[in-house]
């Protein structure tokens, strides 16, 4: 039987090439994944599964009706849930009070990179089988200089290893891939500046950012067979820029 798969925030970067990578995935001579893909706006969703030859689902992670509702778009079953909806806070209002400001953001940052992935999985979750695998994109922004972006995708993976307890023992794992610089995507919204990029690269040991597909190939590896021993974790997709040790 075909594998389901969502991928959500997959109308661009990441999310995107995730979608595309696990499209082409087969369980067998005709077996190709049955994929939908979100994002909150209706042009960019239809494009992108127009292109890729996927379901696409208009849909904000962070609204709960929303969530709900793609929940009842799923079949009866879902294989590999993908959590990439996410990026930076926007900029607070000029005229904002600090401290309204600074709440608004941390908020921001929270919804888009932690709630988001939260409401998503509760409402799938019980559409998950043995087998099935939960993958998250976190990031290199978690260990160091994060900020409140950095706070939620920290928080994003402490949420992981208590999903992973949960989900366990129904077969089902749940790990974060946790990205470094990721070139070609619409995270840094055109403020990626030469100078910034020369800086992210050279902190690598790879000597060049990381690509969509880098983290497409290592989410597809953990939604593959050969990593069903392996959940509750946070892989780094980052050239070396974070070691572990
Ligand atoms: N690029 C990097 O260097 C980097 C590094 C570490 C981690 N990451 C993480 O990787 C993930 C993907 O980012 P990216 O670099 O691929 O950026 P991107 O090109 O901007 O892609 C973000 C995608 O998420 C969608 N999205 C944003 N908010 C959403 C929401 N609330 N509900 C549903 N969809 C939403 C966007 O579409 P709409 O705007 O149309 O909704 C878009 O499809 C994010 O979680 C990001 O934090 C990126």
């Amino acid at each position: 039987m075909p594998r389901t798969v969502l991928v959500t925030g997959a109308t661009s970067g990441i999310g995107r090439a995730v979608a595309a990578r696990l499209a082409a995935d087969r369980d067998g001579p005709a077996a190709r994944a049955e994929v939908f893909v979100t994002g909150r706006h209706a042009d960019s969703v239809e494009r992108t599964a127009g292109e890729l030859g996927v379901h696409g689902v208009v849909c904000d992670a962070t609204d709960p009706g929303q969530v709900a509702a793609l929940g009842r778009r799923l079949g009866p079953r879902l294989d590999v849930l993908v959590n990439a909806a996410g990026g930076l806070p926007d900029p607070a209002p000029a005229d904002a009070a600090p401290l309204e400001a600074l709440l608004g953001q941390w908020q921001e940052a929270l919804a888009q990179n932690l709630l988001g992935a939260v409401l998503t999985t509760a409402s799938v979750q019980d559409l998950l089988t043995e087998g099935s695998a939960v993958v998250s994109i976190g990031s290199i922004g978690a260990e160091r200089r994060g900020g409140s972006y950095g706070a939620a995708k920290a928080a994003l993976a402490a949420w992981n290893a208590s999903l992973s307890a949960e989900l366990g023992p129904r077969g089902i794992t749940c790990n974060v891939v946790s990205a470094g610089y990721v070139a070609g995507t619409g995270f840094f919204r055109g403020r990626m500046t030469d100078e910034r990029h020369r800086s992210l690269v050279q902190e690598t040991h790879t000597k060049r950012p990381g690509t969509p597909d880098d983290i497409a190939e290592t989410v597809s590896f953990l939604a593959s067979p050969g990593a069903r021993h392996i959940t509750g974790q946070t892989l780094h997709v980052n050239g070396g820029a974070f070691t572990t040790r």
